[in-house]
């Protein structure tokens, strides 16, 4: 997929890595892009800013009826989606004594929000045989984020979901693709950073930080490719074939990694 002439929409568009994708879709020739966030003041913002290729809605999209209506609002102004990008995510923080509230929230957000997208956006895309669908996953659906357990489920979940989507349906045209970034400057992991989280910590000590506009560069290059696994961090693929080869070995050393850290903060 090229974004030229593509109608596309992003969800969690307010900011961080959903408003870089718009901007570079926009810069790639996108014919329209919808933003939709639960902050509808900061995603009217992005679209006013972006210019009137961009459409911004509020919604959430852990109720399933609005995600629906943004479906089929886009599909009758624009007469189709070839691109959904469901980036909206959450991180709670916590272990097992996070409330089930936090996991609730996690779950909503980060996996039952793109079954809802799915269900929502397969229908036109079977019947044309073709369509896109991209979710913002993590590299903590492949590996773990340290102090995050409903994130680290969560994610993996919705990793889980992508693959099952796109094993079922790549014959009858639709891609899938999972965008697993480890760190990206955006407040969820910036406001983590700057409170000293031991999570925000380890991510930070396991590779680059990247900015969102080059995590849109690989978004790009990964739609262009189809590729399913999108890794803005090359490093991610090792770190994950090394969890797979040898996964007592990789849990050890991430440990050590946490001792260090710990250690570093006494
Ligand atoms: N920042 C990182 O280091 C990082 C790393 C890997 C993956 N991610 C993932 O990238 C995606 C985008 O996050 P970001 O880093 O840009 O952070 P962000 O907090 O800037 O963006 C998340 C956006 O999602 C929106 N959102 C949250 N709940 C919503 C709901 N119920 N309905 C609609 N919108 C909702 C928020 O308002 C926010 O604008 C998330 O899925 C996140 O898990 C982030």
């Amino acid at each position: 997929m090229n974004l030229t002439d593509r109608v596309a929409v992003i969800t969690g568009g307010a900011g961080g890595i959903g408003s870089a994708l718009a901007r570079r879709f926009v810069a790639e020739g996108a014919a329209a892009v919808v933003l939709a966030d639960l902050d509808a003041e900061a995603v009217r913002a992005v679209a006013a800013e972006i210019g009137p290729v961009a459409h911004a809605v509020g919604l959430d999209v852990t109720d399933e009826e609005q995600v629906r209506a943004l479906v089929e609002e886009t599909e009758r102004r624009y007469g189709r989606i070839d691109l959904f990008c469901a980036n909206a995510g959450v991180a709670t923080g916590g272990g097992v004594d996070a409330p089930d509230a936090d996991w609730d929230r996690a779950w909503r957000v980060n996996v039952l929000a793109h079954v809802h997208t799915a269900r929502a956006v397969l229908p036109a895309m079977l019947r044309r045989g073709s369509g896109h669908l991209l979710f913002t996953c993590s590299a903590a659906g492949l590996l773990t984020a340290v102090g995050d357990a409903p994130y680290t489920a969560t994610k993996h979940a919705a990793v889980g979901f992508a693959e099952w989507l796109a094993v079922t349906y790549r014959d009858a045209g639709i891609r899938v693709s999972a965008l697993c970034p480890q760190g990206v400057d955006t407040p969820m992991l910036a406001d983590g950073l700057a409170a000293g989280h031991l999570g925000a910590r380890v991510i930070a000590a396991s590779g680059a930080v990247l900015t969102p506009d080059q995590v849109a560069d690989a978004t790009i290059a990964g739609l262009a490719e189809e590729r399913f696994l999108i890794l803005p961090h090359p490093e991610v693929a090792a770190y994950a074939r090394r969890r797979a080869e040898d996964p007592d070995g990789w849990q050890a050393g991430l440990r050590k990694l946490v001792r260090r850290l710990r250690a570093d903060r006494q």
